[in-house]
């Protein structure tokens, strides 16, 4: 049985205070995954550690150690409680020119340093304007996730975010995502088995709220959202994972 799951990614939002008190308010929820910029996530996880929300990171190196001034590892990650990390990120994969190999390199620090990592697909709007979604995200998988053992997949969340509706309003439309979800589902189906693909989450991202997450998420292969802008206000976000 796979997880159902809503996940908050602040992005670069909100100062520690500003970020203290918005996980306070979302203490109570159950089991959701919110990503934090690096320098929240030791003051956030102690936080809310007992509770059953988890925190992740944004990105981390892929580098295990060393000189390389800025960066923060993986095990750094770990270190701090949190159990999750966003990776693949369009923002970071256009605006910090994330490859391919980068982001396996990155999958494999996180893992092998025991987190969980939720990896983030999908195309841009001419890809989408030229019918060419599903080869984008068919490279994507292959280029940087595909190489994984069937042991490892297991810590392997998926979130299909079509770029064209990231922070713009326009929301894909839950046949639009469910037909691209169904689509990478027998894509792992192909790589890891039948069942191993029954039980990975697939979470969509993209403008998605809390007036359209409970029709996208009663798709058969929406398995949650992970959610920008509206994971900033606790009540949009609290308000989405009720749908879920
Ligand atoms: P928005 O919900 O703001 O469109 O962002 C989605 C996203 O990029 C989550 O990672």
């Amino acid at each position: 049985m796979r997880t159902k799951m809503v996940a908050g990614n602040w992005k670069m939002n909100k100062n520690l205070q500003e970020g203290v008190a918005l996980a306070t308010e979302l203490k109570e929820a159950v089991k959701n995954p919110i990503g934090t910029p690096f320098i929240h996530l030791a003051t956030v996880a102690e936080l809310l550690k007992g509770s059953a929300i988890k925190v992740a990171a944004e990105n981390c190196a892929d580098h295990e150690k060393g000189a390389y001034t800025g960066e923060v590892s993986a095990e750094m990650v770990k270190s701090t409680g949190a159990e999750y990390v966003i990776l693949g990120h369009s923002e970071r994969r256009q605006y910090y020119a994330e490859s391919y190999e980068m982001l396996a390199e990155k999958v494999r620090l996180a893992l092998a340093n025991g987190l969980k990592v939720i990896f983030c697909i999908g195309e841009v709007k001419e890809e989408r304007e030229a019918g060419k979604q599903n080869e984008v995200v068919k490279a994507q998988l292959e280029g940087s996730v595909f190489g994984l053992s069937a042991e490892e997949w297991k810590n392997i969340t998926l979130a299909y975010e079509p770029v064209w509706a990231i922070g713009t309003g326009l929301t894909a439309t839950p046949a639009q995502a469910e037909e691209i979800h169904a689509y990478i589902r027998s894509l792992v189906a192909e790589k890891y088995g039948k069942e191993a693909a029954e039980d990975t989450t697939i979470l969509y991202g993209g403008s998605c709220n809390e007036k359209n997450a409970a029709e996208l998420f009663a798709c058969p292969d929406i398995d949650g959202g992970l959610i920008g802008g509206a994971a900033l206000v606790a009540e949009k976000f609290l308000a989405i994972i009720a749908a879920r």
